[in-house]
């Protein structure tokens, strides 16, 4: 399913983007999904149709640069290691102020096929085979130098093939155990004055739990309960934990994800208050679009 980015449509979506950005005011823009992280944005085009996530702006080409050979590499490991990934490329535009507006492109694949939509309306057996072919694509692919955000909203389901979304990210380590993502880069939606200590103290316990099976299972568990799945926890408990030792509990699942959603929801209410800041007090526009709250 190989594609060509539509070079001339994204620019144009990346004026409107801005000027949303300007406004403070996203709403002419076409939001396919939310995650955590970015916003997905849908672009209709006589080439089909896209999914664009917008990154983090860099403040210049090398560091652009070492985005991208950071994502090929991870395209990579992750085919290599029996991920279907969905077709990701890379397309940047130079801003006015010389620094650049990066965008993931992939093609939008069917909404109706997304994991969490399925959990809810194909019953019990769908979800016990759709989570054994789960378990063997993360105990085949995740190690301690690969990781793997495998929450269900990342997973979409075609034809029997669990296809990955959510790659913006690369979680990709080095031998001693440290991120080869820019970090900082990432944690720029922050307010400045919380970026240093959040990082130093955060990024560890944010990255870690996707490096092992374990921790990227109890992850995806955790995250059922803001999916309104809970009811899927004892079942997929019992397969887990015939791999997984030691094994996992149902309150440790919801004391994890107890934990996960009061920090999300402490990183998304410091950065409304950066972004009136940047709105009201600076009259300058805030660089980033949110996701709206969460309902959990
Ligand atoms: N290629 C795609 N086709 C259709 N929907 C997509 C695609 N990529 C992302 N989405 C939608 O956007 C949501 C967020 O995308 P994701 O890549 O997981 O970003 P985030 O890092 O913000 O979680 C997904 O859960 C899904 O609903
Ligand atoms: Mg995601």
């Amino acid at each position: 399913m190989t594609f060509t980015v539509p070079e001339d449509d994204l620019r144009e979506l990346e004026q409107q983007v801005r000027h949303a950005l300007a406004a403070g005011d996203p709403r002419g823009l076409t939001v396919l999904g939310y995650g955590e992280v970015t916003l997905v944005l849908a672009l209709e085009t006589e080439r089909g149709a896209f999914a664009c996530k917008r990154l983090p702006v860099f403040d210049g080409r090398k560091r652009f640069e070492a985005y991208g050979r950071t994502l090929d590499r991870y395209l990579d490991r992750l085919r290599a290691a029996g991920i279907h990934v969905a077709e990701t490329r890379l397309w940047h535009t130079e801003l006015p102020s010389g620094r650049i507006a990066g965008y993931c492109v992939q093609q939008t694949l069917p909404v109706k096929r997304l994991v969490p939509g399925l959990l809810h309306s194909e019953g019990d057996a769908w979800a016990e085979d759709f989570f054994a072919r789960f378990l063997d694509r993360v105990h085949g692919c995740v190690s301690p130098i690969l990781g793997l955000d495998a929450q269900a909203s990342n997973w979409i389901d075609l034809d029997g093939e669990l296809v990955y979304l959510d790659v913006t990210s690369p979680l990709m380590r080095d031998a001693r155990g440290r991120e080869l993502l820019d970090v900082r880069l990432f944690f720029t939606s922050l307010p400045r004055i919380l970026r240093d200590p959040v990082r130093l103290a955060m990024s560890k316990s944010i990255f870690d739990k996707f490096y092992t099976p374990r921790g990227v299972v109890l992850d995806f568990l955790g995250n059922l309960h803001k999916e309104k799945l809970a009811g899927l926890i004892p079942g997929f408990l019992e397969q887990a934990n015939a791999r997984i030792t030691p094994a996992l509990t149902a309150e440790e699942v919801a004391k994890y994800y107890k934990g996960d959603a009061s920090m999300w929801e402490l990183i998304q209410r410091l950065r409304k208050a950066d972004r009136a800041w940047h709105l009201k007090v600076r009259h300058r526009p805030y660089p980033f679009l949110l996701p709206p709250d969460v309902d959990r």
